[in-house]
Formats: C-alpha cells, sequence, structure tokens
C-alpha cells in the first residue's frame, strides 16, 4: 500500500505522517516513510534550486524532480512495496502536479511524465488558507514573504483543483491535530479494508 501525504508548507503533513506511522505499526503494520526530493545527487541539485544557489527554467525544475523520482521509486519506493510494507509518501508525484502547475506547465503533462511512478492508493491534501499555513512556519523562511504567499496561493489552488481526481481527499487542516488524525484514519482505513 502506497499513501501520499500532501499540501502547502505549512499544512501540518509532517504531524499526520507520524500519527499514521504511529498507528499503523500499532496495529503490526511494517512501514516505511519516505520524503521527496531525497537527499540523493538530483535530490541535492533541487534543494540548491529551491534555496536559491542555482537558476532553472520550471521544465527544468520538473525534470529533476523527475529524475529523483525515478531514483526513489528503483531504489526505494518499489522494493519497499514489493516486501509488502505500506511506503507513506511524504510528497510524490502530486506536488509536481501543484508545485509546477502553480510555475506555469500544465497538470495533465505533468501526470503523463509519471507513467514509470507506481500510482498511489491514497493522496491525502492537507489543505487549508495560505495565511494560517505561513503564520505556522513563519520564521522558518527567509524567502520574501509576500512572493511566497502569491506562489503557495497558486499551489494550493493547484491542488484544489485535483478534488476530482479519483486518488484524492482533501483533508480540512484548520483544525487540531487530534480532529485531522481522526478523518485521515477514516480515509485510509476505506481503502486499507478494500
Ligand atoms: P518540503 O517537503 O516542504 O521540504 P521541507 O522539509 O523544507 O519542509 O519540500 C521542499 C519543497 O519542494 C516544497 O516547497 C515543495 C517542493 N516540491 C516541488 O516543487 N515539486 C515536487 O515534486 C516536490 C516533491 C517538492
Amino acid at each position: 500500500m502506497l499513501i501520499n501525504l500532501e499540501g502547502i508548507d505549512g499544512c501540518g503533513k509532517s504531524t499526520q505522517t507520524k500519527l499514521l506511522q504511529t498507528k499503523l505499526d500499532e496495529l503490526g503494520e511494517t512501514t516505511v516513510v519516505l520524503k521527496e526530493p531525497t537527499n540523493g545527487p538530483h535530490g541535492q541539485k533541487l534543494w540548491d534550486i529551491l534555496h536559491g544557489k542555482r537558476k532553472a527554467t520550471n521544465e527544468e525544475i520538473l525534470e529533476f524532480f523527475i529524475l529523483d523520482r525515478k531514483q526513489h521509486v528503483n531504489e526505494k519506493i518499489q522494493p519497499a512495496l514489493d516486501d509488502g510494507t505500506i511506503v507513506l509518501m511524504d510528497r510524490y508525484y502530486y506536488s509536481s502536479m501543484a508545485y509546477q502547475v502553480a510555475g506555469g506547465l500544465d497538470v495533465e503533462y505533468i501526470r503523463n511524465k509519471h507513467d514509470f511512478a507506481p500510482n498511489p492508493d491514497i493522496v491525502l491534501i492537507f489543505d487549508l488558507p495560505v495565511s494560517t499555513a505561513l503564520e505556522r512556519v513563519r520564521g522558518r523562511s527567509e524567502a520574501d514573504e509576500f512572493e511566497k504567499e502569491e506562489h503557495l496561493k497558486k499551489v494550493r489552488e493547484a491542488y484544489l483543483n485535483l478534488e476530482s481526481d479519483p486518488l484524492v481527499r482533501i483533508v480540512d487542516s484548520v483544525r487540531t491535530p487530534e480532529e485531522i488524525f481522526e478523518e485521515v484514519w477514516k480515509l485510509v482505513s476505506e481503502v486499507r479494508n478494500e
């Protein structure tokens, strides 16, 4: 089983990932949390771009994410799935379908470039207003706040546009972590029992 956790920076997905892993472990499942971008060679280049140390076009950024993801699928994701491990993806190709769409690329174009990637069983998108998310992460970022806010609004819109995707569940994340997790667990249980 492959569970993908998504959302804008500051949405609380790391907290929910930990709660979900703990719950699944308690039930005796074998789980692994995998994060993208990775620490591999392509991931390192991406971190340089994301931190402004290196310039790239949106198309180049997408290509780097895809190279990073191909390596991740081959080396970690597919082997874990083959072992029967439940894979919790803290960002996966749905991040590209939101962030790189916000950067100006077409969503179906991006989706079609991910034929190589095993599909998630469920994609949880933790949704909240950008202003609330930024309040949560304030201090963590040195990026220009206004620029960041405008960009994240586009990312949020791109995530919300994925609502009709059959794998996607939009989770209202303006609630306590416990309340959010209650819904997460209900949604995950539905696909787990299928
Ligand atoms: P994030 O998980 O938010 O990193 P941090 O540990 O710093 O919170 O991911 C880093 C950034 O990468 C985030 O702003 C989203 C971006 N990103 C994309 O633009 N496309 C992608 O495909 C992925 C996986 C991430």
